[in-house]
């Protein structure tokens, strides 16, 4: 797994905000998080999610991402000296500790590639669970196809920097049919300089019955899948697969009627 510099270097990371704000799925995790004392926000990025969670008062918030520029990003934001904040690859991270909640937000368990590291990932939250803790994460749904917007003809944005003012931004895309893995190109060009930034993501979409068989290896088990934030059904043409779930054997009667 090389390192993306869309999080790595401070010179692109500086836009991730401008582009990502509190989403649907932000406060699907925040309301979930609401009768935890512990939560671990794994690939958390610049924190939103886990600042936001910690401000409230109510649970213990640790954010986990690799990305330094990204941590930097998080530990700055309001609310940020509230969470302990590691840097670390959520493949190996071993904390001996164990949580009520563990999400992966914003389409984080799509930059793990191949089954041998989405493998590792859903171990790591196996092992950071509490008995009846639970977890929740979001990955696009593949048969949707998404990637085909992201050209620069259907992606092209105007952002606003705080420093920097406006932004012109746009993607492009081409996608691995042999791995199924996409790759994405940001570009965010500033208007004011013209100076150029630009970025290559690798990222995967698993299907849901390969996400199934990932969690019954790692020992964790979905409760409910959703297509989309809204709680429609995870069905074929649903943008997203969102699982959440908990430790197998960790069920009880009420629990398993759920989703
Ligand atoms: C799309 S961003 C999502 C960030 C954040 N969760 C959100 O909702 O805005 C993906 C994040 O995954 C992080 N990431 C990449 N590789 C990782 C790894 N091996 N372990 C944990 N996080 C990783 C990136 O650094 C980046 O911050």
């Amino acid at each position: 797994m090389t390192a993306d510099q869309l999080y790595h270097d401070p010179a692109l990371a500086q836009f991730y905000d401008a582009e990502n704000e509190w989403t649907e799925g932000l406060e699907y995790c925040r309301q979930l998080a609401a009768s935890c004392a512990s939560v671990l926000d794994l690939g958390c990025g610049t924190g939103l999610f886990a600042a936001t969670l910690a401000q409230e008062g109510r649970c213990a918030v640790t954010g986990a991402d690799p990305a330094a520029a990204m941590l930097d990003i998080a530990r700055a934001r309001s609310g940020g000296h509230l969470v302990r904040w590691l840097q670390a690859d959520a493949r190996a991270l071993r904390l001996n500790e164990r949580f009520d909640l563990i999400v992966l937000t914003g389409h984080a368990f799509q930059v793990f590639l191949t089954r041998e590291d989405q493998a590792a990932v859903l171990r790591t939250i196996a092992s950071h669970l509490r008995p009846n803790g639970r977890f929740i994460f979001d990955s696009r749904n593949p048969l949707v196809e998404e990637w085909k917007e992201w050209t620069p003809e259907q992606s092209q944005r105007t952002l606003t920097h705080p420093l920097l003012g406006a932004i012109e931004a746009w993607n492009d895309v081409s996608r691995d049919a042999a791995s199924g893995v996409v790759s994405y190109d940001s570009y965010y060009r500033v208007q004011a300089s013209g100076r150029l930034y630009s970025a290559c993501s690798p990222i995967a979409f698993p299907a849901q019955e390969r996400l199934a068989e990932l969690l019954e290896e790692a020992g964790l088990i979905a409760t409910s899948w959703l297509g989309g934030w809204d709680q429609r059904p995870c069905t074929a043409d649903a943008p997203e697969i969102i699982v959440a779930g908990t430790l197998q054997g960790a069920l009880t009667p009420a629990a398993s009627t759920e989703g």
